[in-house]
């Protein structure tokens, strides 16, 4: 009896007989011969099928994309095969022949990518990111439990506002408006009372009515809180955390980096200290001649760097002409879509980017910090930015003003290299009793929901503050992805909740 293998465990068995399960991830045959690749989830084995086993060899051959497997045969090592081990086939049992998958291995739009996105997660791709994501969060849990944090969990069912009225999702709660979390944050301040260093993990819910690459309605966030902290403790731990998962990413996931093509030279560059520039100075910068001069320069470059890509994409398309049809054809024909796609991106981003340039030159004092100002911002360093001590307008009303200029807040927003913008928002929170009222007065709220919270600034109140990170934000920037909706196995998005 042959035993069951993981191919990711096969270069442990060589010269044994064993089985693998699986489904068809791709064929190729040669007359005599059929090498047929199973996937397993744990990596990619090509079962070498040779026509004197008709049998084996009949199956293979008539097992469609994403046909389910189970194939016997004996380990032979082969530093060419895709994860350095090959089987010389002996049985191929189809479990399930699938004649018809819907994700071909030619292009498809996003919109229906997304609408198969139940598939979609079975493509190398895919499967790359969601091994990245479950690497990252268990190096959170890690990084915090050494740390002595005790792990909280918040309520999702919560009676008020924390974020913003703006983005609250509404739920009837037996005949009571509630809504789901925009954050754990209040919980947390209260938890950090009892136990000094506590995080949440979960996840969160905004409702965005924008369309923006940055945006889910439903993502995942990190958010410790620490009692007797300031805000440059929290700069620290915000900056050794980043340095830490950026490691552990770098660390175990250089074939998946590869892969999704990331430029890891970008992320070896991600080490102490970052950049810290207060809000102020961030405006400086941005209206700055020489910050003007620079990102002109920059933009001839990749105007430059996109015809260079226009050219390319004319040669491969000649050459496709010319390549027989099968595989060698297939992977071109991947490669030219995958070209075409970057080619798109690249160009709306080059013509909105003067346009940009000249809103940043422009910026007022007291606006918010948006997108298109973060990115600019972060695209001048190559190491994650710091922005401290916002106007208090823009700002959550939790945030304790700075004692030598109340026009701005405690607080931090980290943003990452590369155009990804704000990874984490934290605060020193406002601890004294008055303050907060006067701070809710201002910004209109009830303070009746809030009586629990106002209560910790009656019993035992201390310096403290938090942060949140948002998951997929960090992914986005992790994998390089152009869109966070790829960061989440079933992203949740404005006018899409299907699958
Ligand atoms: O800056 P935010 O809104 O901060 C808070 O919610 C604080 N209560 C956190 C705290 O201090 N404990 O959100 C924190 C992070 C952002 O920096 C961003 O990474 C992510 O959460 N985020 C989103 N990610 C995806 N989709 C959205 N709609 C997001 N909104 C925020
Ligand atoms: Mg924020």
């Amino acid at each position: 009896m042959a035993i069951t293998v993981r191919i990711c465990d096969l270069m442990r068995h060589e010269g044994q007989d064993v089985e693998i399960r699986g489904w068809v991830h791709g064929l190729r045959t040669g007359g005599k011969i059929a090498f047929l690749l199973v996937r397993d989830g744990t990596g990619v084995c090509q079962c070498v099928v040779e026509a004197a086993r008709p049998d084996a060899f009949e199956a293979a051959v008539s097992a469609g994309h994403e046909s389910s497997v189970r194939v016997t045969g004996r380990v032979r090592l082969d530093p060419r095969a895709p994860d350095g081990a090959e089987l010389d086939t002996e049985r191929v049992e189809v479990v399930q022949n699938v004649p018809d998958y819907p994700i071909a291995r030619k292009e498809h739009g996003i919109d229906f990518l997304l609408r198969h996105r139940h598939l979609w997660i079975r493509s190398p791709r895919q499967c790359a990111i969601l091994r990245i994501r479950d690497t990252v969060v268990r190096g959170i849990h890690d990084f915090f439990a050494a740390q002595g944090f005790v792990r909280i969990d918040t309520p999702i069912l919560t009676p008020g506002a924390a974020e913003g009225a703006a983005t609250l999702f509404p739920v009837d709660y037996f005949g009571e408006k509630i809504y789901l979390a925009q954050t754990g944050q209040l919980y947390l301040e209260a938890a950090a009372m009892a136990l000094g260093r506590v995080y949440s993990f979960g996840p969160t819910f905004r409702a965005e009515k924008s369309k923006t690459r940055r945006h889910l309605t439903e993502f995942w966030m990190l958010e410790p809180e620490i009692a007797w902290a300031e805000l440059p403790d929290l700069m620290d731990l915000a900056e050794r955390l980043i340095c830490d998962l950026v490691g552990r990413v770098l660390e175990r996931h250089r074939a998946e980096l590869e892969l999704l093509e990331r430029d890891v030279a970008a992320l070896e560059r991600v080490h102490p200290p970052f950049i810290r520039l207060t809000y102020t100075e961030a405006v400086d910068l941005l209206r700055g001649t020489d910050t003007r001069r620079r990102l002109e320069e920059e933009l001839e470059r990749e105007r430059a760097e996109l015809a260079a890509g226009q050219a390319r994409h004319g040669e491969l398309e000649a050459q496709m002409a010319t390549v027989k049809k099968g595989w060698a054809q297939d992977r071109l024909a991947r490669e030219i879509a995958a070209l075409r796609e970057r080619l798109a991106h690249m160009g709306q981003e080059l013509e909105n980017r003067p346009a940009h340039i000249e809103a940043a030159s422009r910026f007022q004092w007291g606006d918010d910090l948006g997108g298109d100002e973060e990115t600019i911002l972060a695209r001048l360093f190559d190491r994650p930015v710091m922005v401290t001590r916002y106007p208090r307008a823009v700002k959550a009303f939790y945030m304790k003003p700075a004692p030598d200029d109340r026009r701005v807040v405690l607080n931090v927003d980290v943003l990452a290299p590369e155009g990804y913008g704000e990874i984490i928002g934290g605060s020193q929170r406002e601890d004294d009793l008055e303050a907060l009222r006067a701070r809710m007065a201002e910004e209109g709220l009830d303070p009746a929901p809030y009586e629990w919270y106002l209560d910790l600034r009656r019993y035992g109140t201390v310096p403290h503050g938090g942060f949140g990170l948002g998951l997929e934000r960090f992914l986005a920037w992790m994998c390089g992805l152009r869109h966070i909706r790829e960061a989440i196995p079933f992203p949740r998005l404005m006018g899409r909740i299907y699958p």
